[in-house]
């Protein structure tokens, strides 16, 4: 079963490391990126790491797929944050984002760089190569997402805080570029997640709380382009999205039936490496999204079939 925001341990016996990560599914076998925040990695290295399952519980560690040693020479403190990898199956090559961000000549914050970061490599698992950073068109970047419609077009989701504007914006056909933005939610939410059910785009996000977690909020459209409605309640409000923040919103197609799985992060600001998960099953159709506990208060353990798209839920 899978434990939402209970130390979860690979195939070494150690807690996962890949927060504010993304799940994609190669060849039956599922990747799981993220941010590898270990306390004994090398502080000079931002970490990309990877594992891989067939059932979503049991993950194997890959390895470090990108090592992350200040890529692109930021002279001040600096970060890489939110891997995102894109399959781009006409090249057979794996695209990596990731938020790159530091101290910009004369600013004293340490995300005032505001760039993403983009990698590349042959096999899912690595290793990745740095190729550039850039403001997607000429944007501030902070938080990414990603979002693969069902015609293969990949999406980079970023959030621009001079705007106050969240935008959904389509990548070059080589995925090296971000080439058009295709609808804005204006509105200030990071984090930003989207799915397609049954004709419906839902799109979820994160207010603007740092590492601390609050009422995470959904939108709708019949377009990718928009409009898009709301905002709506992921959850109930006073459960601050049950303590977590969303980073991805994974889709199992079954033959059975569709799964529409949340993956947040529970961060722990002061002990990022111990970070939690909270992988959740969401109710979603017609136009309504709910991420809510199947028995008792707060989401407990659960599976699902990644071949009938069943799930399962435990007792606590
Ligand atoms: C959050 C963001 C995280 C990290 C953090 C730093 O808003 O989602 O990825 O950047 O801020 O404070």
């Amino acid at each position: 079963m899978i434990s939402p925001a209970k130390i979860w341990p690979d195939d070494r016996g150690r807690h996962i490391q890949a927060h504010g990560g993304v799940v994609i599914r190669v060849e039956g076998v599922f990747y799981w990126f993220g941010e590898d925040r270990s306390p004994d990695k090398d502080p000079g290295t931002c970490p990309v790491a990877c594992y891989a399952s067939r059932d979503l519980m049991d993950w194997e560690f890959r390895g470090r797929v990108f090592e992350g040693r200040n890529p692109a020479g930021i002279s001040g403190l600096w970060q890489i944050e939110r891997p995102k990898v894109f399959h781009d199956r006409k090249r057979g090559r794996f695209v990596m984002y990731m938020h790159i961000d530091g101290q910009a000549p004369g600013h004293w914050s340490r995300y005032s760089v505001a760039e993403v970061g983009v990698a590349v490599s042959d096999t899912v698992d690595g290793t990745y190569q740095w190729v550039r950073s850039f403001r997607p068109l000429g944007k501030e970047s902070r938080d990414i997402g990603q979002f693969t419609d069902d015609d293969g077009t990949d999406y980079l989701i970023f959030e621009s805080r001079p705007d106050l504007a969240f935008h959904i914006a389509r990548l070059s056909d080589d995925r090296m570029d971000v080439e058009e933005i295709v609808a804005t939610i204006e509105a200030p939410i990071e984090g930003g997640a989207i799915v397609k059910h049954e004709g419906i785009y839902y799109c979820v996000g994160s207010h603007l709380t740092g590492w601390w977690p609050n009422a995470n909020p959904y939108f709708t459209a019949d377009r990718i382009g928009g409009p898009w409605a709301g905002p709506f309640d992921l959850a109930p409000p006073e459960t601050l999205t049950y303590g977590s923040q969303s980073t991805y919103l994974l889709r199992i197609a079954g033959s059975w039936r569709t799964a529409v799985i949340y993956l947040g992060d529970v961060w722990r600001p002061y002990e990022l490496h111990d970070s939690r998960y909270l992988w959740y099953p969401l109710e979603i159709g017609g136009g309504k999204l709910a991420l809510k506990p199947a028995k008792g208060w707060m989401p407990g353990p659960w599976k699902v079939d990644v071949e009938t798209g069943e799930i399962e839920y435990g007792d606590d």
